[in-house]
């Protein structure tokens, strides 16, 4: 909205049919406010492209010093390291965080993001299981502070602060191509979440550039969680012509498949390597210990919590950025010279 007057509290109440105070309550989360009138302010909001005052919200409202997390799974390592980096920087700045596992539900994601609209977070930090982006832009319309983290979710206008997937998947499958695979599979993580489809992109682009053909049944669609890397392992492993290396997009999944290979008698890297995703601490702890790509877990939560708290003051201007860190491949043992 360009020259036209920012419309006010009581064009919103007017438009949404509710009082000033219901606007004000929805507006700066200082009272629970039910979903239904919760939304038709939203919904006024949005129509009238009211922007809150910032300055004049902080001025009326006290800080809660309370940040929101949501991440899907901090049984992970790979997420309880970001959440780490995220609390020791809210720490830091003398704030909290208030800590939500999604557990890979999108109703309970949604729950969350929902909830912590009334709650009194001065803003928040999500890695989505969803790519349902209306809740999201919610909360940036109600004008909350939002970090997505690790996982962009496309048509969302809030800062995005990841690691470079696709590089890392290709410099995976390259490192195979170097040892000599041409039958190289790769277990993906859920193809709805925009790391995994990057991740795939990169490995089908190394495929693409050596001239390696990809059977249909060397791409097999994981969940990121170790059963998952289990069954899909099991899968490839018992074709009539096996992969000689598979990548895993996770290294949960990559020490699922791990195991599968040794339930089959099947010796990892002499008969088939094994790359995975994430450097979590156990993958230098696996029996062979595993080769994969390394991802700045810990730093990403720290930059996104700094990045929020930028926000959150005020410190940034309006356009939304995105801060995108490297990933590193990690040689150990669990890939090796293709050897049939
Ligand atoms: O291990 C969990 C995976 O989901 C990681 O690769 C991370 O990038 C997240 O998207």
């Amino acid at each position: 909205m360009s020259g036209k007057k920012n419309p006010t509290i009581t064009d919103i109440a007017e438009l949404a049919k509710v009082s000033t105070t219901t606007v004000s309550h929805v507006l700066n989360h200082t009272r629970p406010v039910s979903k239904t009138l919760s939304s038709r302010v939203t919904a006024a909001v949005r129509e009238l492209e009211y922007r809150p005052n910032v300055m004049a919200r902080g001025l009326r409202i006290q800080s809660s010093k309370i940040l929101g997390l949501i991440i899907p799974d901090n049984t992970n390592p790979f997420f309880g390291e970001l959440a780490l980096g995220a609390e020791d920087c809210a720490f830091r700045h003398g704030y909290s965080i208030l800590l939500c596992n999604s557990r890979h539900d999108i109703a309970r994601e949604l729950t969350y993001i929902s909830n912590l609209t009334s709650y009194p977070v001065d803003g928040l930090v999500l890695s989505a299981v969803s790519v349902s982006t209306e809740h999201i832009n919610e909360l940036v319309t109600l004008g909350t502070p939002i970090i997505i983290i690790d996982r962009k979710v496309p048509g969302v206008d809030a800062d995005v602060i990841l690691s470079d997937h696709a590089q890392g998947a290709r410099e995976a499958v390259r490192h195979l191509v170097q040892l000599g695979h041409k039958r190289i599979a790769i277990i993906t993580g859920p193809l709805d979440l925009v790391p995994a489809q990057d991740r795939l992109e990169g490995y089908q682009t190394v495929m693409e550039e050596e001239g390696l053909p990809v059977p249909e049944a060397f791409i097999i669609e994981g969940d990121f969680r170790f059963e998952g890397g289990q069954l899909a392992a099991q899968e490839l492993l018992t074709l009539n012509q096996p992969p000689t290396a598979i990548l895993a997009c996770n290294d949960m999944m990559a020490i699922g498949a791990l195991d599968a290979a040794r339930r089959l008698g099947i010796h990892v890297p002499d008969d088939v390597s094994l790359v995975g995703f994430d450097d979590i601490f156990l993958a230098s702890l696996v029996d062979p210990p595993l080769t994969t790509v390394a991802q700045a877990a810990y730093q990403l939560g720290d930059l996104a919590v700094d990045q929020l708290l930028r926000r959150v003051e005020g410190l940034e201007p309006a356009e939304t950025r995105e801060i995108c860190l490297p990933t590193k491949l990690v040689i150990r043992k669990s890939t090796a010279a293709r050897s049939q």
